[in-house]
Formats: structure tokens, sequence, C-alpha cells
């Protein structure tokens, strides 16, 4: 079997749907950013201090054609994962790939209480949600093969429905 892969922005609960389909499916679940991070023995944001947003990005890269040259696995990619015309190519080529779709307005709401994202360290978080969503959007629509709504949706009611249309 293939990968199956979850995308989306912050926020889009994409960790915790992934780690709750992988045990239902009774697959290996990978989450791209941990991978990074036990690798490198650092977190995300001081990765983003230390090696700037594209030290970060190189290394997103690398772990994701890593990762999407796995079989049968669950894999939960970072919000910014499609940015990269070669991730969107692994990505694509590298299992079925599902858009977790998120209001900003629920975005907001679940990422207030989190400080592990360097981009939301702005003064106006919810204005960096917009803007990202605007540009990031079309991507993830662009390789997605199935787009499920994740608003006022508990997790293991989107897993359902993920499942329902594997
Ligand atoms: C990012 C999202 C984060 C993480 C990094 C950058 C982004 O992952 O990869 O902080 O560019 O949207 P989550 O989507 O899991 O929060």
């Amino acid at each position: 079997m293939r990968n199956l892969i979850l995308i989306g922005p912050m926020g889009a609960g994409k960790s915790t749907i992934g780690r709750l389909l992988a045990k239902e499916l009774r697959l290996p679940f990978k989450d791209s950013d941990k991978e990074i991070e036990q690798r490198t023995g650092a977190d995300i944001p001081w990765i983003f201090d230390v090696e700037g947003e594209q030290g970060f990005r190189d290394r997103e890269q690398a772990m994701i054609e890593e990762l999407c040259g796995h079989d049968g696995v669950v894999l939960a990619t970072g919000g910014g994962a499609v940015l990269r015309p070669a991730n969107r190519q692994a990505l694509r080529g590298g299992g079925r790939v599902v858009y977790l779709h998120t209001s900003v307005e629920q975005q907001i709401e679940r990422t207030s209480r989190d400080r592990n994202r360097p981009l939301l360290r702005s003064a106006d978080p919810g204005k960096v949600l917009r803007d990202l969503m605007a540009i990031r959007d079309p991507l993830y629509r662009e390789i997605a093969d199935i787009i499920i709504e994740t608003d006022e949706r508990p997790p293991r009611m989107v897993v359902q429905e993920i499942l329902a249309r594997l």
C-alpha cells in the first residue's frame, strides 16, 4: 500500500488525525516536523532562529523526499510543505494526499495556546494565517486527492470520513 499523506495549514489537526488514522489502519505514523526535530536534536523554533526559514525549508524538503519514499506510512506534513514545487511533486507521487481544510478562524482558535510555531510569533497571528492561507490554499488543492472539512468537527469524525473516502 502507498502512503497516506496529510496536508493543510497550522491548526488543521494533521498530527492528531494522522496518529488516529495510523492506529485505525495499523500503519506506522510519521510526522515530518517531529522527524526533523529528532534528527537535528533541535526544535523547530530553534532551527528557524539559527538557520532561518530557508534553512528549515531545506531540511523539510530532504525529509519529505525521504518519507515519501517509504511505503505504507501515514505521514503528517508541516503547513508549508507544499510551498516548494519539488515537495509537491514528491508528495503527489508518494501516496494518497488528503487536504484537511480548516478556516482561518478555527486555525486561530486551535493554535492560540501553542508557542511552538515561529511563523505565529507576530503581533497579529490572524493576519499571518490569512495571508498564508491565500497563498497556500491553491497549492494544497493542486495536489489533493481528497479534501476534508475539519471545521467544528472532532478528530474522530474527521478520521471516519477519511476512512470512508479512501
Ligand atoms: C509551518 C508549519 C509548522 C512547521 C513550521 C512551519 C508553516 O507545522 O512546519 O513551524 O510554514 O505553516 P504545523 O503545520 O504542523 O504547525
